[in-house]
């Protein structure tokens, strides 16, 4: 029997993405025989009369899309259904009105491309509707349960490593401490990956208590053996597990890798630098890591609902691709865990944390 599915991409685009749609759409077509309806800019389209989605052409799914960064749906992360931001500052549920522009569509099955803030929007949307829905992880943070990985982290890693390879030089050349703050929402997962494969002296995350004595010591040891620069490179959220914020009474700065680059400045009389890298972190070609991903995911989403499943997340575990019920991924959020492999590695390598420890 033909059918018709519809893939949308929501929150904080990320690498990968083009290549997941690519990879579903494909497996719909080539395995079934299906055609795929993409959504526009996750559920924001769904408010457009008529609803803003396009059929997705089997034959311009071209390898070259899955190298492509960004989504070529859209996305949005301000979109909520069930609080919708209005003109006038307010709040409206319009949960009602996406749902009656998904029934137009006539879709037999819907695939969410998210993180896990989406992933239960979207669950809680659909519930009345009874589409059979599987979820995707991606984004950049890799904060999302029951997964090893999601869509767009290797790409992020792989950027945030490549930028301290470069501020490494320039930090030998000059002298200076270098600090490199690094996205991940309320996880550290981008931080202490790039820390390791990219030789930091300082990595800062929320999940770990730190204290800036205790990096300044470290630097100080550092110009000890001889060292004239260090490499930080601090989460936007490390801020949150900082045992002493603003301890010697300074204006914070705009970010935590700015503030931080003060006041290393000041404790450690060397000269300090910030670089905040912000979305370039989402924005590139994906890495093989995220391609393959994204295929094996994209793949696995359609075959779950050729078998007729539904309310399931797509994951990576063990080096197979897996399926969990959604209700084990929604309103969790995996953080770096301070016992676990990269933490225990990077404190191997003499990676300061900023701890006791
Ligand atoms: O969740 C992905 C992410 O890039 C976070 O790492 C970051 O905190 C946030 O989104 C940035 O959001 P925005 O694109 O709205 O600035």
């Amino acid at each position: 029997m033909t059918k018709r599915i519809g893939i949308l991409t929501s929150g904080g685009d990320c690498a990968g993405l083009n290549a997941t749609i690519r990879a579903a759409a494909r497996r719909a077509h080539l395995g079934y025989g299906w055609t795929t309806v993409g959504l526009r800019y996750g559920t924001l389209g769904l408010l457009q009369r008529p609803v803003d989605a396009i059929i997705i052409d089997p034959n311009r799914l071209e390898p070259s899309l899955a190298r492509q960064g960004g989504t070529f749906l859209g996305s949005t992360n301000r979109g909520d259904p069930f609080a919708f931001p209005m003109p006038d500052g307010s709040r409206k549920d319009r949960s009602g009105e996406m749902l009656e522009g998904l029934r137009s569509l006539e879709l037999d099955g819907l695939i969410g491309v998210g993180g896990d803030g989406s992933l239960d929007i979207l669950r809680r949307l659909l519930a009345p509707s009874g589409l059979p829905f599987i979820g995707i992880p991606k984004t950049i943070d890799n904060d999302v349960t029951n997964t090893e990985r999601a869509v767009g982290y290797s790409t992020a890693v792989a950027i945030a490593t490549e930028a301290l390879d470069r501020l490494q030089p320039t930090g030998a050349s000059h002298e200076r401490v270098m600090v490199l703050e690094v996205m991940g929402r309320d996880a550290g997962h981008i931080a202490i990956a790039a820390a390791i494969a990219g030789g930091a002296d300082v990595a800062l995350i929320p999940e770990v208590r730190w204290h800036l004595d205790r990096v300044v010591a470290h630097i100080a040891q550092l110009r000890a053996g001889g060292r004239t620069s260090a490499l930080v490179i601090v989460a936007e959220a490390a801020g949150q597990s900082d045992e002493a914020p603003d301890v010697r009474g300074e204006a914070p700065g705009p970010s935590i890798g700015e503030s931080l680059a003060l006041r290393l400045m000041k404790a450690t009389g060397a000269e300090a630098r910030a670089t905040v890298l912000g979305h370039v972190q989402r924005g590139a070609m994906p890495t093989a890591e995220d391609r393959l991903l994204a295929a094996a995911f994209g793949v696995r989403a359609v075959d779950l609902l050729a078998e007729g499943k539904g309310d399931r997340m797509v994951g990576w575990w063990n080096r197979q691709v897996i399926d969990v019920p959604l209700e084990k991924v929604v309103g969790r959020s995996r953080t770096v865990d301070e016992r676990g492999a990269l933490v225990r590695t990077a404190r191997a390598l003499g990676i300061c944390l900023g701890d006791a420890v």
